[in-house]
């Protein structure tokens, strides 16, 4: 079992967008759970199951029950969702508050989500204490990058700040949201291309299909399976599935 974070500080660049279609990847042939960490609960609405779960808030994360009792199946073969309801909104103070440390989480979700080959994790934009967890319960932390001069600038912070050294060789990027007809786009992704040591080379383009996501509920595979966003997609399922770090 691998855990595979879509994480950064910043919102609308991408996470949850790939949290759906990455996960829908990786289920064509491996099980696969996606679990929405996000109160907003995007990647549960965009897999039509309801942003709702049971059980008492102190019991999340720690109880297996917690997780027997949520985790639905979705409309496809192998991919399960683990949803997120509007609770989620104290992760950050239950995660403070827990009496396990995060060895002992990362134990405890390695039992827990045994019969999984690849659990997604779409997390809400923060850097705090979930970020700490998230950072250390994860195999990959993958973060989108637009190529923007404040993207980078936020990325290279979240590299020299939030992660300490052992967790920043965890830490991919890939490019998000782009747009091949802008100079900036492309002088940006010519200089990461030079200096990133963790970047999965691949851009995930701007595109109408992606944004259709909210009217079809689907992954975008699913919405226009030949479009260039779809073989995007694919690809940076490929560069990672290919990557030591998952082997
Ligand atoms: N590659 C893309 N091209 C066009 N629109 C996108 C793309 N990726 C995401 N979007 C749209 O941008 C908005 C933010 O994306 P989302 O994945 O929710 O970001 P985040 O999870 O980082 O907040 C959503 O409305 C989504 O439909
Ligand atoms: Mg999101």
């Amino acid at each position: 079992m691998k855990i595979i974070a879509l994480y950064s500080i910043k919102g609308g660049v991408g996470k949850t967008a790939t949290a759906v279609n990455l996960a829908y990847e990786a289920s064509k042939e491996r099980q696969t759970l996606l679990w929405d960490w996000d109160p907003q609960a995007s990647a549960t609405f965009y897999l039509r199951i309801k942003p709702e779960i049971k059980g008492k808030t102190s019991n999340i994360i720690t109880k297996k029950s917690y997780y027997q009792k949520n985790i639905k199946a979705t409309d496809f073969p192998r991919f399960d969702l683990l949803p997120a309801d509007f609770l989620l909104r104290d992760l950050d103070f239950m995660l403070s508050e827990m009496k396990y440390s995060k060895k002992d989480l990362k134990k405890k979700l390695t039992g827990i989500f045994n019969d999984y080959e690849y659990v997604f994790i779409d997390s809400p934009p923060s850097a705090s204490v979930l970020s700490k967890y998230l950072l250390y319960i994860s195999d990959i932390v993958l973060i989108p990058l637009i190529p923007t001069v404040l993207s980078l600038r936020t990325y290279n912070m979240l590299k020299s700040e939030i992660a300490d050294k052992k967790s920043r060789n965890k830490i991919f990027t890939f490019f998000s949201m782009v747009d091949k007809r802008k100079k900036m786009h492309n002088v940006i992704m010519e200089d990461i291309r030079k200096n990133e040591d963790n970047l999965l080379d691949v851009a995930i383009p701007y595109s109408a299909v992606t944004e259709k996501m909210g009217v079809e509920r689907v992954p975008v595979q699913v919405i226009e399976p030949k479009s260039t966003a779809s073989s995007a997609y694919n690809k940076l399922w490929k560069a990672l599935f290919e990557s030591e770090i998952l082997k």
